[in-house]
């Protein structure tokens, strides 16, 4: 399988990049090929129709789209802000969703999260499906959210605790089961 892989984070020392990363060295160990992609190379001015109207769509979201395209399955890792979706994601998928026919429609997707606090993110991620869900991707049921994430990572990278890279393994060997089943 071929996985894109993202942050929805801008921030250098960004605890869901940290995430990403377990993720894609999980994901490369079980032997599939992985596109990790900075959120810095999808960067796009804020939606105006306007703008829309008088440039057309920002190359950003046409790289995006043929990005996520070319890969099997989507995995986002991202922050929770104010109990809810980070504006740049928000932004992103309002942007991809003005291209026709709707690139999100079908497009696998399993979302992650990280935060600081002990719920990890998790209500963040329901307002993420919504969006995502309304363009026609195929969220996956089971999602994964790190709580008190500045203390979870050592510091070769991975997380300190066991039974949770264990949840997390479980969490994407199910979703690359679903992929592969729907590949075939
Ligand atoms: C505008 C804003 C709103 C936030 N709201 C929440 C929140 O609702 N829940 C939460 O767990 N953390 C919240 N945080 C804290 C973030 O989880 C924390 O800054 C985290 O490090 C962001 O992810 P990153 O490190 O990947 O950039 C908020 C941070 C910002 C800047």
């Amino acid at each position: 399988m071929k996985l894109f892989m993202f942050a929805a984070s801008l921030r250098q020392a960004s605890i869901n990049k940290k995430l990403i990363r377990v993720i894609a060295d999980k994901a490369r160990q079980l032997g599939h090929e992985v596109d990790l992609a900075e959120f810095s190379e999808f960067e796009l001015p804020l939606y105006n129709g306007d703008t829309q109207d008088n440039n057309g769509i920002p190359a950003a979201a046409t790289a995006f789209v043929k990005r996520m395209q070319q890969a099997d399955g989507t995995l986002i890792a991202s922050p929770e802000y104010n109990f809810s979706i980070p504006g740049i994601l928000k932004n992103l998928i309002d942007w991809v969703s003005r291209i026709s026919p709707m690139p999100w429609q079908d497009q696998r997707i399993l979302l992650c999260s990280a935060s600081p606090a002990l719920v990890g993110g998790n209500r963040g991620l329901w307002a993420t499906r919504m969006p995502l869900e309304a363009c026609g991707a195929l969220v996956y049921p089971d999602m994964f959210s790190l709580a008190a994430a500045y203390d979870a990572f050592m510091e070769n990278g991975q997380l300190k605790d066991a039974a949770l890279q264990q949840r997390l393994h479980n969490t994407l060997e199910k979703f690359l089961l679903l992929l592969q089943k729907l590949a075939s």
